[in-house]
């Protein structure tokens, strides 16, 4: 079977953002990138900010921001009043961890995929409170049900008071089962908390439908928001015992006020963020979703092969919309935390291309990532002068 060709670019698409044009972007899922007419939406609001601050954080913010999340949380299929926008995911996971007062003999459990600083938010909180952190060892292209079957077998009843799972990883770059992983936690009475933080925009997905007890995912990502633009979905159960990071004056308002007001904190990002999913939704969202999983895809191929890695070597991200694909680094190259980073640099300064770069047990991944701003060609110049670059470590 002849390998699938690059998919058609997005005619324009790339006159949409600011990125530098002498730089081959390949690492949307980083930071995201925000698309010229949310920019200027937000520029409007900050104008606005600025022209009368009293009447902007006095007169009508708070409906605002309620509007902004009943548009966001629709779009996930979330229910409104079950979200709350805070500023990325990161912050959603801490907001979560410090409200489930976890107590010595408690364990929160997640796996060996999970964000770097998830891990680290973890470690504190059950350093805080005596509990203990377990994480599951799950390999890297471990089918679904194995995934569930070493989750399910990992949960202990009575001790176990969270599992961290993510929907998308990011070092690894796959989908992971998380509705399947949610029911078998419930089983046992055992809540989860999902991080999405590369889902919205990226996946077609209903939050109602994992049925977390708490999800939370990035919109400044794949979503095309302003930076600082997350949503945090709580089930039912949950919403009174959340706890906002900063205590303001919404606290006595219960959810999702009180988590949303944080005192004098620049909201423009949130307000602006409707205008990300207008213009995804003027590109086409399926269209932008297939393009970008298919150019992920060409890219993780040319590299692949640039690099010696047949097709059954590289690791398939569980779904085909996955947008960012992996591709293994030669043995001994990247092994290492400082490593990877060491050579995402080189990378950038050398090749002019950003990518991520990871090391995932002991071993290198590139990480690279389709957008609608991206060619074909801009992986296929990867792909030539990347194994020179390797070859002179
Ligand atoms: C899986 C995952 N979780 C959390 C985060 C953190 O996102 P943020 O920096 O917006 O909090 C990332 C960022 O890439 C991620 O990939």
């Amino acid at each position: 079977m002849s390998p699938s060709p690059p998919p058609e670019p997005i005619a324009g698409a790339r006159l949409l953002f600011s990125l530098d044009p002498a730089v081959s972007h390949l690492n949307h899922g980083s930071f995201g990138a925000v698309p010229i007419p949310v920019q200027r939406a937000q520029h409007r609001l900050r104008d606005e900010m600025e022209a009368n601050p009293l009447r902007f954080y006095s007169q009508g913010l708070t409906d605002r921001i309620a509007h902004a999340r009943r548009h966001l949380a629709t779009f996930l299929d979330a229910d409104p009043q079950g979200a709350a926008l805070v500023s990325n995911a990161t912050t959603g996971v801490g907001v979560v961890l410090q409200s489930l007062g976890l107590g010595p003999g408690d364990e929160v459990i997640s796996t060996d995929h999970a964000y770097g600083a998830v891990t680290l938010a973890i470690a504190r909180e059950c350093r805080r409170t005596g509990a203990t952190s377990r994480v599951l060892p799950v390999p890297l292209t471990a089918p679904d049900e194995d995934v569930v079957r070493i989750v399910r077998a990992g949960l202990r009843p009575g001790r176990t008071r969270l599992v961290v799972l993510d929907q998308v990883t990011s070092a690894t770059a796959r989908l992971m089962p998380v509705a399947a992983v949610v029911s078998a936690a419930h089983a046992h009475g055992i809540p989860v908390l999902v991080d999405a933080a590369h889902v919205p925009g990226m996946l077609p997905v209903s939050v109602s439908d994992v049925a977390a007890d708490f999800w939370v995912g990035n919109l400044h990502k794949w979503g095309y928001a302003p930076r600082g633009t997350a949503l945090l979905v709580v089930a039912e159960p949950w919403r009174d015992r959340i706890e906002p990071p900063v205590v303001s004056w919404e606290q006595e308002s219960g959810f999702p006020a009180r988590l949303e007001w944080q005192a004098t904190v620049d909201y423009t990002p949130w307000l602006a963020a409707p205008v990300g999913l207008f213009t995804l939704r003027s590109l086409g969202l399926d269209r932008v979703r297939r393009h970008n999983a298919a150019l992920a895809a060409y890219g993780q191929r040319v590299v692949g092969e640039a690099l010696g890695v047949g097709p059954a070597a590289l690791p398939d991200p569980g779904d085909p919309a996955v947008a960012m694909r992996l591709v293994p680094l030669p043995p001994g190259v990247a092994t290492t935390f400082d490593a990877a980073r060491s050579l995402r640099q080189r990378i950038a300064d050398r090749l002019a291309t950003e990518v991520s770069v990871a090391s995932w047990h002991g071993r290198g991944w590139l990480r690279l990532c389709g957008q609608v701003y991206n060619t074909p060609d801009e992986y296929e110049r990867l792909a030539l002068r990347l194994p020179a670059l390797l070859d002179h470590r």
